[in-house]
Parts: C-alpha cells; sequence; structure tokens
C-alpha cells in the first residue's frame, strides 16, 4: 500500500466533491513521510507551503527555472523544467502544487497533466488568466482522471464561519450591510521583482479571497446570484497606477435587501483603522509597511460584527502574532465581544486539499470566484462610463475613475 492510499483511506471521508463552505476541516490528514509533493514555482507563497508541507512530513521537490533560493542543508532537489526532472522522479509525485505566476498556471497544468494524466494538483490561486478559463475548463474534461483543487484558503478559515455564528445568534435575517476590506501595499514586493499581474490587476490578489469571505457569511444560493450577475448590477470606483494597471476597486452593490461593500487596492489601506483601543498585551511592535488590512464587517442595526484577519495591524506600528485573528462584536459605541481567535487558513486548506486529491472523492474547483474577476477586470478596462471621482486616502501616483452602471 502507497503512502498514498494509505493517506487515502484516512481521508476518505473527507471528501465533497466542492469544499466552499463546508466547514469542514480535516485536521488529521497527516500526509505520512512518503509522500512526494513536487512544487512548481518556487516563490513567495511556495516557500509558505512549505513550510507547512515540510511539517506535515512530506518529501518535497521543486521546479523553477530562476528560484530565490539561498543553498541551505535538506534543501530540496530543484529542476528548472518539469521536462528535466527524471521521469523516475517525476513518477513518484503524488501532489503537485502550482505556485507559478497566474499566467503560467495552464501552461504548467497542460504540461504535468500531459506527463501524468492522473495527476493530483493543487492550484494557487487565481486559478489562470482571465481568457484561458474555456479553455482550462476543456482540460479538465479531457482528464477526468485527473483531480484539481484551488487554494481559496479563506473558504477553510475558521474565523469566517465563528463570526457567521455570531451573526446567526443575532438573527436569521440577512444583515443591513456588509463591508469587505483586503488591502496590501505591494509596492516593496513588486520592487523587488514578485509576480506582478497585469491582467486582472488589483483583483488577481485578494479579490478571490475577498468572494471566499464573503461566500462565508450569505446563503450560497445568493452568492451564486451575486457571483454570476452582470458588473452592470454594481457601481465601481478605480484607481489605476503609472503604468495603467487597475490598482485599487471600490465596488457598491446589493445582495437582496443588503449593501455590499468591496474593496482592494494594492497601494494603501484606506480603511482608516485605527489602534484597537482593547488587547494592548497582545500586540507586537511590527516594522514593516502597516498599509495592510484584510477586514469583514456586517451590520445588523446598531450592531456590528467585524473580523479582522492576519495580519491585524495597527496605525501604530502594532500587530497581533502570526496567525491570530481579531472578531470583534459592538453595539453602538458599546463593545459586546472582543476576541482573539488563532486560525491558519493556508494549513487549512492544504490539509483539506491535500485529503480530498489524495481520497477517493471527485472533486470539482469552484471556478466562480475566477470568473467574476475575470469578467470584472474585463469590464472596468472598458465598455463603461467613466467620471472624474477621488478615492479617499489614494496617494498622488494613482488616478482615481468613478465608473458607473452603463444605464446612468
Ligand atoms: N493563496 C494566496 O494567498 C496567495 C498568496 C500569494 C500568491 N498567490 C498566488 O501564487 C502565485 C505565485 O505568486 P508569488 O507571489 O509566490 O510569486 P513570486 O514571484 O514570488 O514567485 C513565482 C516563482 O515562479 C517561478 N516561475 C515563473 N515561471 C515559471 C515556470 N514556467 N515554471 C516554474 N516556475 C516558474 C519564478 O521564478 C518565481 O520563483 C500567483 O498565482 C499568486 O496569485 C497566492
Amino acid at each position: 500500500m502507497t503512502a498514498a492510499h494509505r493517506c487515502a483511506n484516512r481521508s476518505a471521508d473527507a471528501g465533497v466533491s466542492l469544499f466552499r463552505n463546508s466547514g469542514a476541516i480535516d485536521q488529521n490528514c497527516g500526509i505520512g513521510a512518503a509522500v512526494h509533493v513536487a512544487i512548481v514555482g518556487y516563490g513567495t507563497i511556495a516557500k509558505m507551503h512549505e513550510r507547512i508541507i515540510r511539517g506535515m512530513g512530506a518529501h518535497i521537490s521543486v521546479v523553477d527555472p530562476a528560484p530565490q533560493i539561498v543553498p541551505y542543508e535538506n534543501a530540496p532537489p530543484i529542476w528548472p523544467a518539469i521536462a528535466e526532472v527524471p521521469g523516475s522522479i517525476r513518477d513518484s509525485v503524488d501532489i503537485w502544487l502550482i505556485c507559478t505566476p497566474t499566467q503560467h498556471h495552464l501552461a504548467t497544468l497542460r504540461e504535468v497533466l500531459a506527463h501524468s494524466p492522473q495527476a493530483r494538483v493543487f492550484l494557487e490561486k487565481p486559478a489562470c488568466s482571465s481568457w484561458e478559463i474555456p479553455e482550462l475548463e476543456i482540460l479538465l474534461s479531457r482528464y477526468p482522471q485527473a483531480k484539481i483543487t484551488l487554494n481559496d484558503q479563506y473558504l477553510h478559515s475558521r474565523c469566517v464561519p465563528f463570526l457567521a455564528s455570531l451573526c446567526r445568534k443575532e438573527t436569521t435575517g440577512l444583515p443591513d450591510s456588509i463591508e469587505v476590506s483586503f488591502t496590501k501595499d505591494r509596492r516593496s514586493d513588486m520592487a523587488r521583482g514578485r509576480f506582478v499581474d497585469n491582467d486582472y490587476g488589483v483583483l488577481g490578489y485578494e479579490w478571490v479571497h475577498m468572494l471566499s469571505v464573503l461566500s462565508g457569511v450569505i446563503p450560497p444560493e445568493a452568492m451564486t446570484n451575486y457571483l454570476t450577475e452582470a458588473p452592470e448590477a454594481s457601481l465601481f470606483e478605480t484607481a489605476h497606477a503609472d503604468d495603467g494597471s487597475l490598482s485599487a476597486v471600490q465596488e457598491f452593490s446589493r445582495i437582496g435587501s443588503t449593501a455590499l461593500s468591496m474593496y482592494s487596492s494594492f497601494f494603501q489601506d484606506r480603511s482608516g483603522r485605527g489602534r484597537p483601543s482593547m488587547l494592548s498585551k497582545h500586540w507586537h511592535p511590527y516594522e514593516e509597511s502597516v498599509g495592510r488590512h484584510r477586514c469583514i464587517s456586517l451590520t445588523y442595526g446598531d450592531k456590528r460584527f467585524s473580523a479582522e484577519f492576519d495580519p491585524v495591524t495597527s496605525v501604530g506600528r502594532l500587530r497581533l502574532p502570526r496567525n491570530k485573528h481579531r472578531v470583534l462584536v459592538e453595539r453602538g459605541s458599546s463593545v459586546v465581544l472582543d476576541v482573539v481567535v488563532f486560525d491558519s487558513p493556508l494549513e487549512n486548506s492544504i490539509r483539506k486539499s491535500f485529503g480530498l486529491l489524495l481520497g477517493s472523492q471527485p472533486v470539482v474547483p469552484w471556478m466562480d470566484p475566477v470568473k467574476r474577476i475575470a469578467t470584472l477586470s474585463q469590464y472596468l478596462r472598458g465598455g463603461y462610463q467613466s467620471r472624474s471621482a477621488t478615492l479617499a486616502g489614494t496617494d498622488n501616483s494613482i488616478h482615481p475613475t468613478s465608473i458607473l452602471p452603463a444605464s446612468q
């Protein structure tokens, strides 16, 4: 019995065809020392995966034509291309982990499947470039024996179901408003050569995560309707970087009676969150950019439920330790509940996905989010009416535009 089979036996009941909103996390999928994971694209996110997967006891190989790595003891073997990995090693791979820049995802997946038609593949988000989605779907249909999961890690956050359960205690109805805001100042990353998304722009970084978080707090049918509705149903404000790329998007929409605000920026945060008034003993000095926030908040009358995800930073250059998230319930100006939740959505996602990939159940990647960002980025590139506007808090190097529904 191979390691993969042993793990499959353990994780078979973790298999659901689509893990969106499942809430189940298979924390017991120890994958065993003999499981062989090949990481293709050994950059920033790959190294985060590697730390977790090593901790699960896997054996790792790497493919990257330009790996940025200082040699260290027990470093994984690295090949410059999949075709150059010796056949015996390629054939022993249990799971392929694709962490190349998004524009290389489809080509990499195609190559993996050409070598291993039954491959088990964990694919970083977004699944592929916007124009490649139909090709990806055709490719998946051509390899029915293969299994592919997407790394939508916020689907596996424990913090979101916790927040949703607090809201459900309040009422079974929909909230008056939902605000999701994920920002990160990526200028230093870009300057040091980290991958830049010239296709989706800002939507290619955090928007899929934002959709995953949103899917955890609204009913599945409402989520599907929102994801598949035309962009004309929303109002957008955008900002562009000097090179013309989409650097910030503010979407205003409605989900039934709920007002929805979605905001993301890769330059700077404008959520205006200051240092939290509580929890001072948990906060650590933080020397890096604080231009990063990931949060959701829901209002029901005068009650507000919010979660601020790691990195929980403040303008006072303080932050909570890694994988600590803050959940807050307020009524008017009073704090009803203020707790820190420990959770690693990435580790949850890896464990869950590996369980599914090595298990016996079929897996269907959830494609609606990538289709949504493809539709939005295409829409926001043109075909709309625009007028000058100011995205409050943007800096001078970006050029804001407000995008109105075509009918206005
Ligand atoms: N799930 C998340 O939270 C998360 C976070 C960051 C990045 N990502 C996704 O991961 C992917 C990589 O992003 P990153 O920030 O790690 O990029 P990065 O620039 O840090 O690393 C990319 C690596 O891929 C290598 N590479 C390029 N083309 C390749 C090819 N054809 N074959 C093999 N290797 C190749 C590069 O040499 C580089 O080392 C992107 O799709 C991104 O959207 C997801």
